[in-house]
C-alpha cells in the first residue's frame, strides 16, 4: 500500500510535470484564503502543499484508498510550505449530490477537468470567494455567462510556468462563431466551445449569492 499510494501521485502529477504548484501559489500570493474545496480532485493533493485547509471530494475508489492511507498525510507534511499542521478532509461522494460541508464556507473552489464543479458546488463557496476553473468540460465558459461569477484573471502556461493576466479580460470568452451561448447549450456539449482568445485556466470571483 505504501508504495502504490505514493506511486499514484508520482505517476499522474510528478512524472507528467502536472502538479500545477505555481498555479496555486500565484493565487495564494495574491489573496488571503483559508478554506479550499476541490471536487473531482482524484489524488491531486498539490493544493495542500500551499493551502493549510483543503477538502477533497471524489467518487473514485483509488482516490478513497489514497486519502485513507497515512502516507498521503506524510507526503503533504514533507511538501507543504507553511508551518502549521495541514488540515485535509476527503469525501467519497458524487459532488453533484452534495456532501457534509457547510454552505458559504469556502474561500476557493477548484475545478480542474472534472465537469461542472463551478455550478454544482457553487453553494459551498462564500460570496467574495474565488473559483479556479479550466474549460476542459466547459465549466469556465459556464462561469463566464453566470451572473454569480465575475472573471478576475486568466492564467497562461508557458515553458512549464504559470502566469496571470488581470487586465483586458473582456477579450476572453468571445466565441469564434456567432452562436448564442447558453447554460443549457454548454451543459449538453460538455467540452466547451472555441473562443477567440483562451487561457489555460481562469479565476472568477463569486460576486452574488
Ligand atoms: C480527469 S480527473 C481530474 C483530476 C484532477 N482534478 C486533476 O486536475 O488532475 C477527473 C476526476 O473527477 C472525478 N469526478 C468526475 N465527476 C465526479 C463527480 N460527479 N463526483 C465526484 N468526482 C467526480 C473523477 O472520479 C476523477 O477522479
Amino acid at each position: 500500500m505504501t508504495k502504490s499510494t505514493l506511486a499514484l501521485y508520482q505517476k499522474y502529477f510528478v512524472d507528467r510535470e502536472f502538479e500545477r504548484r505555481d498555479l496555486f501559489q500565484i493565487i495564494a500570493d495574491r489573496f488571503t484564503l483559508q478554506c479550499v474545496l476541490y471536487p473531482g480532485s482524484f489524488v491531486h493533493i498539490t493544493p495542500s502543499f500551499i493551502f493549510p485547509e483543503v477538502v477533497y471530494v471524489d467518487n473514485d475508489r483509488q482516490a478513497r484508498q489514497f486519502f485513507d492511507a497515512p502516507e498521503t498525510d506524510e507526503l503533504i507534511a514533507q511538501k507543504k510550505n507553511y508551518s502549521q499542521m495541514a488540515q485535509v478532509r476527503y469525501h467519497f461522494a458524487d459532488y453533484r449530490n452534495g456532501f457534509a460541508e457547510d454552505p458559504d464556507s469556502f474561500d476557493l473552489l477548484i475545478s480542474q477537468y472534472a465537469g461542472f464543479v463551478g455550478q454544482d458546488c457553487k453553494k459551498y463557496l462564500k460570496t467574495g470567494g474565488l473559483l479556479l476553473a479550466n474549460n476542459s468540460h466547459g465549466d469556465a465558459g459556464l462561469a463566464a455567462i453566470d451572473r454569480n461569477y465575475q472573471l478576475i484573471g486568466v492564467f497562461f502556461l508557458r515553458k512549464g510556468k504559470y502566469s496571470i493576466r488581470e487586465t483586458n479580460l473582456d477579450e476572453y470568452f468571445v466565441p469564434k462563431s456567432p452562436i448564442r451561448v447558453t447554460k443549457e447549450y454548454l451543459e449538453k456539449l460538455q467540452k466547451g466551445i472555441a473562443y477567440k482568445r483562451v487561457g489555460n485556466a481562469y479565476l472568477f470571483r463569486k460576486v452574488t449569492g
